[in-house]
């Protein structure tokens, strides 16, 4: 049972608070390609997370949480919209993006409260599901999400290929590609999310409630 953290507030995170949002966004995938060089981040990663907070604010199709204790921004945590082909009935759901707390701060129930803020604003735009993707490797946080009742779903599997022999490889990904070209404001890359806002005017993920 998490301790209750003294003095720290959470809220959405504000324009000028985009380095803090960074940094731990930085932290969070520093950790991750520590599991997983897969994860490493692309060179320039911070242009495409100032645009999907920039997105943000004009869009509201996501949401940014920092954690506050005093002045210093301890712990963050990134919700988004997603919504699958026209194929399935149930297209909709939130997903959690990120999810990070300093290494100091662990254990005191940050973690737990930038969650419940996030699931509220889930609730909040009307969604009935959230996903998230872990690694498999990383034990403390499959059990933080076991704890607070989530459970897998499906699972990646995944193998490595020999080297391309062209660089870069080939996509023909016509879809997408002019998204990412436009504008990357989805930081989780789903095809038929990006499918579909490419399609639209604006995101078709957002549900109104
Ligand atoms: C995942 C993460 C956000 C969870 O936050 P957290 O603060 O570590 O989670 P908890 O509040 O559940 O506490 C973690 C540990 O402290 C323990 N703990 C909680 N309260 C405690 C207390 N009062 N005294 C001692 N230990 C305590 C918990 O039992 C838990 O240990 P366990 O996992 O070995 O059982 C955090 O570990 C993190 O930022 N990790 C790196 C980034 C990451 O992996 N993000 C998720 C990507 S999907």
């Amino acid at each position: 049972m998490a301790m209750v953290a003294a003095h720290v507030t959470i809220r959405r995170a504000r324009p000028e608070e985009s380095r803090a949002v960074s940094r731990l966004f930085g932290a969070l995938h520093g950790h991750n390609a520590s599991l997983d060089p897969r994860f490493t981040l692309a060179e320039g990663w911070e242009h495409w997370l100032r645009e999907f907070l920039d997105h943000e604010r004009s869009h509201d199709h996501s949401a940014t949480f920092l954690a506050h204790r005093v002045d210093e921004a301890i712990g963050l945590a990134i919700m988004d919209g997603n919504v699958d082909s026209p194929l399935y009935r149930h297209r909709h759901w939130a997903e959690l993006v990120a999810l990070y707390v300093s290494p100091a701060a662990r254990g005191t129930g940050v973690a737990e409260q930038l969650m419940e803020a996030g699931l509220d604003w889930a609730v909040g735009r009307g969604f009935d599901r959230l996903q998230l993707y872990v690694t498999a490797a990383n034990e403390p946080a499959r059990r933080f999400y076991a704890r607070l009742g989530l459970r897998p779903t499906q699972e990646i599997w995944a193998t490595d290929l020999p080297a391309p022999s062209m660089h870069p490889p080939r996509h023909d990904d016509h879809i997408n590609e002019p998204a990412f070209a436009r504008g990357h404001h989805v930081l989780s890359v789903s095809q038929n999310h990006l499918h579909a806002t490419d399609q639209e005017e604006e995101p078709t993920h957002v549900m109104t409630p």
